[in-house]
């Protein structure tokens, strides 16, 4: 099969294509950034492209001479509750792009990199301390600007779907952790890189508060996974979004004992309480993962101690990846 991934130098995006690779399909990129430091052991094999998502012409002329069987959208702007201008243009304008660029160019499925954020904020029963898992039929209200162009790319790729003959599936993660992810992003979101990434270098890591409050996790590699047994599953598929997650959450002080298991001499300290993020909205919840399991067989393979203990091997044997 030829795959196209957008935003496929990112830090998802380069599990995604080794992936693809590692299953014996043919991999292009279309991505704004041509850096493939993420992708340094794979990127003789990849076809990178580079280009803008908003650039309508320019990529509906790239998936034509490509001709993917199949499109993995991953290219989004996330910094959003600061531009918000700009995460509506790529996040909803670009989705579009590669919608009607798909259909133009006959690929048979088009993946979508949805978020947990279509539900936030997690409230009563869905939030601290039940956390019940929220199904893809749940509630979608999305407050922030995030999740607003999440949830509209989301209508566009449905409307794409009921209008054409191409199936267009939108995925939406729990809260997604990796190598890259320090090096590549901004903020509090990084704590779950930091906890890992700073005991990898002989540095301490104190969170002041939060050790009490979950989130449903999950690891970069099973990430990819779900996206390849979604890519290749035999059409049609029976549901428009999928959950791709637990269903259940890991406080931080359990990820913090995770992270001892493995690296007992890690100098870590967490601070009780709620909120480690320090959000404004709840925006800790499990997503339940029932229908990816029941229709797919799909189900994540990484619990803590097994992604940690990955993570850290690899940062230690490629600092590149690594952030600051
Ligand atoms: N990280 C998480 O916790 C999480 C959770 C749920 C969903 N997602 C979604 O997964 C996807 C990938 O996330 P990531 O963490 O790998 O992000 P990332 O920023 O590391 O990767 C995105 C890539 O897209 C590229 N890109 C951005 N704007 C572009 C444009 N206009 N045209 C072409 N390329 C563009 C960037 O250069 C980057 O390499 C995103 O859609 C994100 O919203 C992430």
């Amino acid at each position: 099969m030829r795959v196209m991934v957008t935003g496929g130098l990112g830090v998802n995006g380069a599990w995604v294509v080794r992936d693809f690779l590692g299953r014996g399909h043919a991999v292009s990129v279309f991505e704004n950034r041509a850096d493939t430091s993420l992708i340094e052991d794979v990127a003789a094999q990849v076809e990178v492209v580079v280009g803008d998502v908003c650039d309508g012409p320019q990529l509906t002329g790239a998936v034509a001479r490509l001709r993917p069987d199949c499109i993995i959208h991953l290219a989004a702007a996330v910094d959003c509750e600061r531009n918000p201008q700009k995460a509506i243009s790529v996040n909803v304008g670009g989705t579009a792009n590669v919608c009607a660029a798909a259909v133009a160019a006959g690929v048979r499925r088009v993946v979508y990199s949805s978020s947990k954020a279509v539900y936030a904020p997690a409230t009563e029963e869905f939030g601290f301390p039940t956390y019940k898992p929220i199904g893809e039929d749940d509630h979608l209200g999305p407050i922030g600007m995030y999740g607003i162009t999440k949830a509209a790319a989301e209508n566009v790729m449905d409307w794409y779907g009921r209008t054409s003959d191409a199936e267009f599936v939108n995925l939406r993660f729990g809260t997604i952790f990796g190598p890259g992810r320090l090096q590549r992003h901004e903020g509090t979101i990084n704590t779950y890189s930091s906890m890992i990434e700073l005991p990898a270098q002989g540095r301490r890591f104190a969170l002041e508060h939060g050790g009490e409050e979950g989130d449903d996790i999950v690891y970069v590699l099973d990430v990819a996974d779900a996206i390849s047994c979604v890519a290749l599953a035999p059409a049609p598929l029976r549901h428009r979004a999928y959950n791709v997650a637990h269903g259940s959450v890991l406080t931080m002080t359990d990820y913090a004992a995770a992270i001892r298991r493995v690296v007992p001499d890690a100098a870590l300290e967490v601070g009780p309480g709620r909120n480690p993020m320090n959000y404004v909205d709840p925006y800790y919840m499990a997503l339940d993962g029932t229908r990816m399991f029941e229709e797919l067989g799909w189900r994540p393979r990484f619990d803590a101690e097994r992604a940690v203990r990955h993570y850290y091997e690899l940062v230690k044997a490629r600092p590149e990846v690594a952030g600051a």
